[in-house]
């Protein structure tokens, strides 16, 4: 299966995405950080190359990952060139308070009333870009208004004085170039529920997870090893949780969403699904 998701509003992001990027000092983009690698967007990537303004990469539901891995992927983002790489749970104050005073470091100049930091957040859908500009303004939202000429829904936000954040629209790109990446994004929600399929994105949640955290599956499900396989591993949670079709069949879908939304929520323990190590491996054999 391969996971497309393109809709025509996506066209016009991305060319106000590109408006916006030239009148802002400093460019957030926002990742998960269980897929750090694969919720990378390439069209920001290479917007923002071409316009190389300095970049925080912000790995986001930092709560719901594995913390030593997070440490892998930071190290990778900050010897990027002209990268700034942190971990955030956008639920936690404390850790959204570190990211103006890291904009300020980046942009230096841009740093008064008459000369404000102008801040552009960026990211796939889902990620966690509402939640963080929400936990920014602590107090109440002070909408500058839509930037003219750019589009409604990119909104400017004035987070101080000498601060003002353009949040825009979650953004997917064309074409997903790695099929893992595809039931990454599905998986971690990034995707609509209507882009792929559930059973599929699930065996392959389930590949990974069993090979990087074999211990939290076998104890979430009472199960023992040797790991069930593909449809027999759904087929024990549906008996598990009582999902049954007419005539006693396991309901293999709602077992595969809710093994999915288990994994979401992190009731599976702290996962990563991908290491800066386990990527490039992926990314070579797919070349
Ligand atoms: P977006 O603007 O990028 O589209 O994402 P948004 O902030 O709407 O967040 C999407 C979902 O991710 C929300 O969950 C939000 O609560 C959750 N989320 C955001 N940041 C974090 C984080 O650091 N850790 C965790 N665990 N979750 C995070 P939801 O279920 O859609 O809404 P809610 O019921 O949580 O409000």
């Amino acid at each position: 299966m391969s996971i497309q998701w393109f809709p025509g509003h996506m066209t016009a992001a991305k060319n106000n995405a590109e408006k916006a990027m030239e009148i802002n000092d400093v460019i957030i983009e926002v990742l998960d950080a269980r897929i750090p690698g694969s919720s990378v967007n390439p069209i920001i990537k290479n917007i923002r190359a071409s316009r190389q303004r300095p970049h925080l990469k912000i790995l986001n539901k930092s709560d719901l990952a594995d913390q030593k891995v997070t440490e892998y992927w930071l190290e990778y983002f900050n010897n990027q060139p002209k990268t700034q790489a942190i971990t955030v749970s956008a639920k936690n104050k404390n850790d959204v308070k570190k990211i103006v005073p890291l904009c300020q470091k980046l942009a230096p100049h841009r740093n008064s009333a008459i000369k404000p930091l102008r801040i552009m957040i960026m990211g796939v859908p889902n990620v966690g870009k509402s939640t963080i500009i929400n936990a920014l303004h602590h107090k109440k939202i002070a909408k500058v208004g839509d930037i003219p000429a750019v589009t409604k829904s990119q909104q400017r936000i004035e987070i101080n004085k000498e601060t003002i954040l353009t949040d825009t629209p979650g953004m997917m790109w064309p074409k997903i170039s790695y099929e893992l990446d595809g039931f990454f994004l599905a998986a971690s929600n990034n995707i609509g529920a209507n882009a792929y399929d559930e059973i599929e994105t699930a065996l392959e949640l389930a590949d990974v997870i069993k090979l990087r955290y074999p211990e939290s599956i076998l104890k979430k499900y009472g199960l023992k090893a040797p790991f069930p396989d593909d449809e027999l591993f759904l087929d024990s949670i549906a008996k598990q949780r009582g999902f049954v079709l007419k005539k006693g069949k396991s309901n293999l879908e709602k077992a595969a969403i809710s093994f999915i939304n288990d994994y979401r929520q992190g009731l599976l323990g702290k996962i990563s699904l991908e290491t800066p190590a386990s990527r490039e491996k992926m990314m070579k054999k797919n070349d």
